[in-house]
């Protein structure tokens, strides 16, 4: 029997709660198509603060090198104690620690708007009702994030600070092919987002992508400028198929992109790199404000299972199968309190974990 291991990090806040649904649902997979699932649990953010000192112990690194794949919760405190030691820089000392130490340098952030829930979106009714379906193809270890120099310098009304930003012709060649090949399974278009009207960084992005998108002659390419890209996003997000994007434009750009699809509780991402190793995870936060109620939307992590079955584990159907049963859910009218609209029938964290089961049984 084909057998994975499964680093598992619930994190904070609601992650516990929505890590244990998507566990259900793995579990119900496992079954279903004659493989092992080996999870190994540990702790990063704040609850690895507290019992290692770290946001990102030593212990929970060995685990995550001796898997196959990262299945990630979140991580992050209540807003009132974002200064804490506990919950000061968790975020950046998690994630961005994560990312490189296993050089995750492809983020894929799909956006997609249920017909279910077009009542959800933030846009106008005509546009919302067109439906969109959307990729996010995030750079996530170099650029602005994880350039040299940066620093402060000098004091008083003297001070400044900077960061560099810098891409290689490897790093853009490299993220342009995944949105390339992706595309390639999709509608067969990339929208490279840049800035090569201002930034020389961005011109060499753009002549490298466009280089790329020669080889892939069936693909539809088009380069604009990120301004223009969250202009369009909000007026016609139909236009895209893939989006291409740096470190920083992909940050600003995803998290517009989930918005417009109405709830974060929806939406999965995944984190990869070369070769089959890649880390799963929600687009939502911690949602702290919510933690331990039982109410929190499990489905983007369950999606983020199903994203690590395709991705690292070869298992397109499986994962389909999951895709299916949330649509299923949505479509029979079950909603969780962060989509809930009048007419719905409204269910608890573990309810949805049943009843996607249920559905795929
Ligand atoms: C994200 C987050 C992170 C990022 C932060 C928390 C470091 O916003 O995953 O999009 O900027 O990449
Ligand atoms: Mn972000």
């Amino acid at each position: 029997m084909k057998e994975m291991e499964i680093a598992v990090l619930p994190g904070d806040g609601i992650g516990p709660e929505v890590m244990d649904e998507a566990i259900k649902v793995l579990d119900v997979i496992q079954k279903k198509y004659k493989v092992k699932f080996n999870y190994k649990k540990a702790l990063v953010g704040g609850s690895a603060y507290d019992e290692f000192g770290t946001h990102l112990p030593e212990s929970t690194l060995q685990i995550c090198k001796e898997s196959d794949a990262i299945l990630f919760g979140s991580v992050g405190g209540p807003v009132k104690e974002q200064n804490t030691k506990k919950w000061n820089g968790v975020e950046v000392n998690s994630l961005l620690g994560l990312r490189k130490e296993f050089n995750l340098y492809a983020n894929l952030r799909p956006s997609k708007l249920y017909p279910a829930l077009a009542d959800s979106c933030s846009l106008r009714k005509d546009i919302s009702e067109k439906g969109f379906d959307l990729l996010v193809v995030r750079e996530l270890t170099g650029g602005i994030y994880f350039g040299q120099p940066k620093g402060r310098k000098y004091e008083g009304d003297d001070e400044i600070a900077f960061d560099t930003m810098v891409y290689s012709r490897k790093e853009i060649k490299r993220i342009a092919k995944v949105a390339f090949e992706v595309a390639r399974k999709r509608r067969k278009k990339v929208t490279s987002i840049d800035k090569a009207n201002v930034l020389t960084t961005m011109i060499l992005w753009r002549q490298v992508v466009e280089e790329v998108a020669k080889e892939y002659p069936d693909v539809e390419y088009e380069p604009m400028y990120v301004d223009n890209a969250a202009m369009q996003l909000t007026k016609n997000p139909q236009q895209f198929d893939v989006i291409l994007a740096g470190n920083m434009f992909g940050d600003i750009i995803s998290d517009e992109s989930a918005a417009i699809a109405g709830s974060l509780g929806m939406l999965p991402s995944a984190s990869l790199a070369k070769g089959k190793f890649g880390m799963y995870e929600p687009s939502g936060g911690s949602a702290y404000d919510i933690a331990g109620l039982g109410i929190a939307n499990p489905i983007a992590q369950i999606l983020s299972g199903a994203m690590m079955l395709k991705y690292s584990f070869d298992m397109e159907e499986a994962g389909k199968e999951i895709e299916i049963a949330v649509e299923k859910l949505l479509n029979d009218g079950f909603r969780t309190k962060d989509i809930w609209q009048k007419g719905n029938i409204e269910i608890n964290t573990k309810e949805v974990g049943d009843k996607i089961v249920e559905y795929l049984r």
